[in-house]
């Protein structure tokens, strides 16, 4: 199931607010998902990520199926109930992941063959095997298995013709997907996902096509593989706002906050990215007013929290309340910088709390100013905030 009702258009671009109906619940858009590879959020517990406002939170099929695997998620009815996190949930299809094991893998028609990297297994993926796992897993949102099409094969680019190809495959894919997700009478709702690597004309194709076939909802993939920043937000600019505009539109694996408040007014209702998580957990922070690295000896004598206006658990502590509103109840950047000199693992903890919250905050002040017809003005407020500096 899923229902997608828009709630208000942006004049002055393609943004978009709606509010997406799935099994688990309703989520706000535009929206951030955080990542959820093996069924955690890095460090965070799920009370925490409620903390936040986090709405929907992603999954791995290809992880988890490799561990706990089929049989344990079964026993569990899913994976809502095994990682206690009850709101939504989407899953990405194992396409992504199963490419990036390089040399492992063989991609064939039938689907993909590799070896376990966790016990050399030989295993196999298919657009068929990948809705099953994904049915067990029941997450609300389930993406068809695609081939990501590289930017770059050892240093060679892909051509058109190849690209052709690969988004020729993932379109065969879709259809077994489809296929294959009907006939097990899932009650969720697949995405397909647009290929057609950095050729405007090929993502035109996979597009229309897709759309013959009907999806609930449509992602975007391929971006972020090695591509020049031009070139991807030459895509952004294309392709999201080309999609039907009474369905959802997800941009995979994309990007900084910058992206995503560009990706909002190129059209795209959701982002996923591991950069919040990731970076947290490399003390790279994200701030209002530009990005910090904690592990810089300039911090280590400095009261003030990361992000002076921010009210996570990290900045504000318990009271919420922000620095520069008044409130005193948080960490200090000298504290987070004494933690990571230390290796204490309350470091990762907190900083991911807060680049988590700094994500999803982003996206509900983009929602605040898109129900306030005041997106332009957004744009150009957080445009001069990041410039600013820490
Ligand atoms: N995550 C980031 N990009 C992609 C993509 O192209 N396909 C899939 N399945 N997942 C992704
Ligand atoms: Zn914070």
């Amino acid at each position: 199931m899923l229902k997608f009702e828009l709630l208000t258009t942006d004049p002055t671009s393609h943004a978009r607010r709606a509010a997406m109906t799935l099994n688990h619940g309703v989520v706000q858009t535009p929206v951030f998902m955080p990542v959820g590879t093996y069924g955690t959020v890095k460090g965070v517990m799920p009370q925490s990520l409620l903390d936040m406002g986090a709405q929907i939170i992603l999954g791995n099929t290809f992880h988890l199926w490799m561990r706990p695997g089929q049989d344990v998620m079964q026993s569990f009815g899913g994976l809502h109930a095994f990682e206690q996190w009850h709101k939504p949930i989407l899953t990405d299809s194992g396409g992504f992941q199963v490419w990036s094991l390089g040399a492992m893998r063989k991609i064939t028609e039938e689907g993909v063959h590799f070896a376990s990297p966790v016990n050399g297994d030989k295993l196999f993926m298919s657009p068929e095997v990948s809705m099953q796992i994904q049915t067990t897993l029941n997450s609300d949102i389930v993406m068809q298995l695609d081939e990501c099409t590289p930017y770059e094969t050892k240093g060679q680019l892909t051509t058109e013709r190849e690209a052709r190809q690969s988004m020729e495959m993932s379109l065969r894919w879709a259809r077994r997907s489809q296929e294959e997700f009907a006939r097990l009478q899932s009650p969720n709702a697949l995405f397909g996902i647009v290929q057609g690597g950095m050729f405007t004309n090929l993502r035109e194709e996979s597009l229309a096509r897709l759309v013959e076939m009907d999806f609930p909802g449509y992602a975007i993939g391929g971006v972020s593989v090695g591509e020049p920043k031009e070139q991807m937000l030459h895509i952004m600019a294309h392709t999201p706002h080309q999609l039907p505009q009474h369905k959802p539109r997800y941009l995979m694996g994309v990007g900084t906050p910058e992206d995503l408040v560009q990706g909002v007014a190129d059209g795209v209702d959701m982002f996923d990215c591991v950069m919040p998580t990731r970076n947290a957990r490399n003390g790279t922070l994200f701030t209002r007013f530009g990005d910090l690295k904690i592990r810089n000896a300039r911090h280590k004598t400095d009261h003030q929290p990361l992000d002076t206006t921010c009210t996570c658990h990290a900045c504000a502590g318990q009271s919420g309340v922000a620095w520069d509103q008044g409130g005193r109840g948080g960490f200090s950047r000298a504290y987070l910088h004494h933690l990571d000199r230390c290796g204490e693992m309350l470091g990762p903890m907190l900083t991911t709390i807060h680049n988590l919250h700094y994500y999803l905050n982003l996206m509900h002040e983009v929602r605040n100013a898109l129900d306030a017809g005041q997106f332009a003005q957004f744009r150009a407020q957080f445009k001069a905030d990041r410039a600013r500096g820490v």
